[in-house]
């Protein structure tokens, strides 16, 4: 692939950042569309961040992704905030646009097009159990408010965080122990980790799902490894799994759309080019 002095650029701001697999799903979809554009990995240090941020512009970039540890200062950097990034105060994609720097948050989209993929459009009545209460959750328990869920239980390590956010969203979501778990999954059609529990590195996410109803679905969104602790859980019980690997597709649809013209689809053959790098990364 080639580019031109005309290329579009854009890239993925993060500290670390070599270890982000967007490079390499923007560079297919760049490929695909045989477009005159690179998306590069920025690893910028926390204290350079506003800095880059209103350089990249002057560079000629036409937006940026935006990742760990720079979501929040993001959100206090950019301008005209979606309601997913008013809802999480974290922005994940950034817009360069006639001299501002407009503020996404993508993850409600992510999550939401997973779901839509799986045949999940409606939650109506239902009740979900949500893990964790950081950035990711927000936009989790935003996504299931607006497909109807009638309850949210929230679990969290730290209980305030968990009440913070309940507190945020109103009545349809609370906040609930670890000891009452049980009790809840068994009111649930869905459970879904958002904490960071079962990624490579970290411990498993050891939870009983027994008392979960059969027809239960069980959504993880760590990546990696694609199929965790929890989601092989499942699996031995017969429930239905999806990981994480259908949001972390979807949430870069809308950035690769804005900067550079062109709606990507995410394919079977997308997916299996994604989950051969990420085997290759084992
Ligand atoms: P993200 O943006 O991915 O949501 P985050 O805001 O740092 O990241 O949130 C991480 C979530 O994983 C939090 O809910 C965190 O729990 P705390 O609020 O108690 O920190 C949860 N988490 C991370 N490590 C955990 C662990 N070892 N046990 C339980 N929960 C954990």
């Amino acid at each position: 692939m080639t580019i031109s002095g005309h290329a579009k650029l854009a890239g993925i701001a993060g500290w670390p950042i070599a270890h982000s697999l967007s490079p390499m799903l923007h560079g297919y979809w760049i490929v695909e569309h045989k477009l005159d554009a690179a998306y590069v990995p920025l690893a910028i240090e926390p204290e350079d961040f506003a800095d880059a941020l209103s350089l990249l512009p002057k560079l000629g970039f036409r937006g940026i992704n935006v990742t760990l540890p720079h979501k929040e200062a993001a959100f206090r950097l950019t301008t005209e905030h979606d309601a997913a990034a008013i809802a999480t105060g974290a922005v994940n994609t950034v817009v360069f646009e006639n001299g501002r720097a407009l503020g996404r948050n993508t993850d409600v989209h992510g999550f939401l097009a997973m779901l839509r993929d799986s045949g999940i459009t409606s939650l109506a009545a239902k009740t979900v159990v949500v893990l964790g209460a950081g950035g990711a959750s927000r936009a989790i328990v935003a996504s299931l408010l607006s497909l109807g869920a009638e309850k949210i239980h929230v679990v969290n390590r730290t209980p305030e965080k968990a009440h913070a956010l309940a507190d945020f969203f109103g009545e349809r979501v609370s906040a609930a122990d670890w000891t009452a778990l049980s009790g809840r999954l068994a009111q649930a059609v869905m459970l879904v980790n958002t904490t960071s529990l079962g990624m490579k590195g970290e411990p498993p996410l050891d939870i009983d799902l027994t008392s979960m109803p059969a027809q239960s679905i069980i959504v993880d969104i760590v990546y990696r490894p694609l199929e965790t602790p929890l989601l092989v859980r499942a699996k031995a019980r017969g429930l239905k799994v999806i990981d994480g690997l259908g949001m972390l597709l979807r949430q870069a649809q809308p950035g690769f759309a804005a900067w550079f013209g062109v709606e990507p689809k995410v394919t079977p053959q997308l997916r299996a080019h994604m989950v051969a790098a990420l085997e290759a990364r084992r």
